[in-house]
This record gives C-alpha cells, structure tokens and sequence, in this order.
C-alpha cells in the first residue's frame, strides 16, 4: 500500500512529461533518420502563432486529436513526411502532453 501510494505521487508529479515520452517520441525523436519534425521546431512555429498559453496547448491538443492539413501550423511538414496519423488519444490526455511541450524545453533529441 505504502509502495503504491509512493508510486501514484511519482506518477503525478512526472505525468505529463510520462505521456509526452510514452506517445509521442517514437516518431518525434528521431535524429539520424525523422520520421516526423521535432518538436523543438513545432514549439516554435505554434509559439509564433498561438504566444498566450492557454492558446498553445488549446490548439496543439486539437491538432492532434484531428490531425488535418487544414488547420496545421507547418504545412510543409506533411508534403515531408506525410500527414500524422490519428492516434485515438483522448484531448484530456492531449492537453496534459501539449501542457509539458509549452513548459519544457527538453524534447529526448539529442
Ligand atoms: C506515428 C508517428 C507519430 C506519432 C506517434 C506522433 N506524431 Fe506528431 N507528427 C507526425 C508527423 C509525420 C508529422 C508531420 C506531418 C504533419 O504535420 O501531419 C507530425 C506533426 C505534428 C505536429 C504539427 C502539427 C501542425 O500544426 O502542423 C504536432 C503538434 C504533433 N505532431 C504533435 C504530436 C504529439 C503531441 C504526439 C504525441 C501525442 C505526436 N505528435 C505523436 C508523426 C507522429
């Protein structure tokens, strides 16, 4: 009990950044050989566009929850690389992982 109880504080205070790792580097965190943009870049390209944070993270977890070449910020990135799949994550979820993206600056690229 005592365990679980340490391991449910650990996972809150990581949450986010866990959800962040867990769906989204596959694709995002690739160097030698991308498969996606990183997300160094899409921060920067959302930021210009959506500076209030609120903002950013309303639009960034909708994008995802429809990914769509009409309301997305680097159309070039899908002539690229293709259009992001869906990936049925609930925007709940969406919004605690764009929260991490908008507060973070650590990506796993290195
Ligand atoms: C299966 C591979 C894959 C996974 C997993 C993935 N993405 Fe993507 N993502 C892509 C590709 C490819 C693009 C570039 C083409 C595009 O924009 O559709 C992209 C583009 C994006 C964009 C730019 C949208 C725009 O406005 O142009 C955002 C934001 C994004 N991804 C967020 C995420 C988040 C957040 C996660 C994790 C929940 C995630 N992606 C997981 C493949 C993936």
């Amino acid at each position: 009990m005592l365990l679980y109880t340490l391991l449910l504080s650990f996972l809150s205070a990581n949450d986010n950044q866990l959800l962040f790792y867990g769906n989204c580097i596959a694709c995002h965190g690739e160097v030698r050989k991308p498969s996606a943009p990183n997300f160094a870049e899409i921060k920067g390209y959302y930021m210009i566009k959506y500076p209030n944070k609120k903002d950013f993270i309303a639009n960034m977890a909708k994008w995802v929850s429809n990914p769509n070449e009409e309301t997305a910020q680097l159309p070039e990135a899908i002539k690229k690389y293709k259009l992001m799949p869906y990936l049925s994550i609930d925007l709940d979820t969406l919004t605690s992982i764009a929260t991490y993206i908008y507060e973070n600056d650590d990506f796993g690229v290195r």
